[in-house]
């Protein structure tokens, strides 16, 4: 079996024990299973770029990574990964905050990466890379000579050509892109966009609906949703349920139906219109008033980002007003939490909850909602109450599907949740379920894998254009693969990990 060697910027470090996002929990369990190396940024910002990657084990998974230096902590990872890419890639141009400093230090951070990963690199090695910070790494590796087979999996949604249009050396990121050998994204939504950009921007022919041309290469597409471990989310909040932290909550709502979001504090999430249409619907309904509560979960996240800091005033502001104008001497109608929570205590939350609402602006995916279904009872689940324009909501079409920019709308929705019945609850429920128990992110993973292998064995049987050098898996692989140094692992004590889209 080819050893995969995952690229991506947040690794799940064992010895850390660090919160990780939807990209690095997804990717833990294929991790585990089939092993192999894990390569990306340590979290730790140093004065010096070290030379060499630091490597720890853990069972079968090497992890190399490499720390940032300041100047790379803010231009690579605040100001162009989130403050540009971020906005962009989610139809937010407005919010995007262009600057040829960062792009120049973007470039130089994968190509530092693409140098110390060649150096780990063996042939026969399947490359996996992950995400909008790492969009130049698969054309920084060939330039390093690396012919290996490599993959590149977006996670968040990619953009029209026309929003495209609007950022700066937009081109060349796509030329690099295109320097993989196959690429997937979440929705077809996206794959269509990126294909159209390639197009454009690149003047790639696209052959078909899942092949693109470009340079003499044939450069394959697919859409491959994330999915989550439903049956084990489903235990794991039926365990919660009965414990001391979830009792607890329950017996603080008196008897009130319970309204909950659960979001990384995050500009595409529509915090700030959930909030509206909360108020919007408490206004509305006087019976609903002093029956309901909101617990809105809105971790704290990418601090440093201008736009981040911002939008945490803002929620704070709306949500002190919200309660001051329409909270009561006994009934308070917003908690807002922004501190992370546990993700067992998440879990006994939703299924103590009577409507989830998970209404981005724009969400690549978002498994918070994929959680939501998964964790309800079936005798008398709660409501889900999606934003169509999370990637989620191709799958969970039964879910009361919403435009977060239409507050009467979200507020009707929101009452059609509050007011539904046992039966309707029910059957809506029923279909959700079907649509995630079949799922879980290591077949995700193991099917990217196998279109990588069929992408790479169609293309290695291609005729070889001048100059467009063989896969390194054609040839057969070293016969002592020189190992990593294994140290042993060291266990984090809580062994938490909270899955934040
Ligand atoms: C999203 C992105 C991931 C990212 C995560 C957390 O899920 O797709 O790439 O790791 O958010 O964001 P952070 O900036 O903390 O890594």
């Amino acid at each position: 079996m080819n050893r995969l060697v995952v690229v991506s910027n947040r690794v799940p470090l064992p010895s850390a024990g660090q919160q990780a996002g939807g990209l690095a929990v997804a990717l833990d369990g294929l991790m585990e299973k089939r092993g192999g190396l894990w390569f990306g940024w340590s979290g730790i910002v140093s004065p010096e770029a070290a030379t060499e990657p630091k490597v720890e084990s853990a069972g079968a998974v090497d992890y190399a990574t490499i720390d940032l230096t300041p100047e790379e902590h803010t231009r690579y990872y605040n100001n162009f990964s989130n403050g540009m890419l971020w906005p962009l890639l989610h139809t937010m141009p407005e919010m995007m905050k262009f600057d040829r400093r960062d792009a120049k230090v973007y470039r130089a951070v994968n190509d530092r990466f693409a140098m110390q990963l060649a150096t780990l690199l063996q042939p026969g090695d399947l490359i996996w890379v992950h995400d909008f910070h790492l969009i130049p790494l698969a054309a920084a590796l060939r330039a390093r000579g690396v012919t290996n087979p490599i993959g590149f999996f977006l996670h968040i949604p990619f953009a029209s050509p026309d929003v495209l249009g609007a950022a700066p050396e937009v081109a060349s990121l796509v030329r690099d892109l295109l320097a993989a050998d196959l690429i997937g994204f979440q929705t077809d939504n996206d794959m269509g966009n990126f294909a159209a950009a390639a197009v454009s921007f690149a003047g790639a022919t696209r052959t078909s609906p899942t092949t693109l041309m470009y340079a003499g290469r044939r450069v394959r597409l697919g859409v491959f949703p994330v999915e989550i471990e439903a049956h084990s989310f489903a235990r794991m909040a039926a365990e919660m349920e009965q414990s001391e932290v979830c009792q607890r909550l329950k017996t603080s709502l008196l008897g009130k139906k319970l309204i909950l979001g659960v979001d990384r504090l995050d500009p595409t999430k529509g915090l700030m219109q959930r909030l509206w249409a909360y108020r919007r619907l408490l206004e509305k309904h006087d019976d609903i008033r002093r029956n309901v509560t909101l617990l809105q979960i809105a971790a704290t996240s990418r601090k440093e980002v201008v736009s981040y800091k911002e939008l945490r005033d803002d929620l704070d502001h709306e949500a002190g007003g919200l309660n001051a104008d329409l909270g009561e001497p006994d009934w308070v109608p917003l908690r807002l939490l922004s501190r992370p929570t546990v993700r067992q205590a998440v879990a006994g939350y939703m299924r103590l909850s009577r409507v989830g609402l998970v209404t981005p602006l724009r969400d690549g995916m978002n498994l918070v909602a994929k959680e939501y279904v998964a964790a309800q009872n079936p005798a008398d689940p709660g409501v889900l109450v999606l934003s169509r324009f999370a990637g989620a909501a191709r799958q969970l079409d039964a879910a009361l599907l919403v435009n977060p920019h239409d507050t009467d709308a979200m507020a009707d929705a929101l009452d059609q949740a509050l007011r539904m019945g046992l039966a309707e609850r029910q059957s809506r429920w029923r279909s959700l379920w079907e649509a995630i128990e079949h799922r879980s992110p290591v077949v995700w993973g193991r099917s990217f894998v196998a279109s990588l292998l069929r992408a790479t064995a169609a293309t290695a049987r291609m005729p070889r254009q001048p100059g467009v050098p063989a896969l390194a898996i054609d040839r057969p692989a070293a016969a002592a693969p020189v190992r990593l140094t294994r140290e042993p692992a060291e266990l984090t004590a809580t062994g938490e990990k909270i899955r934040l889209n």
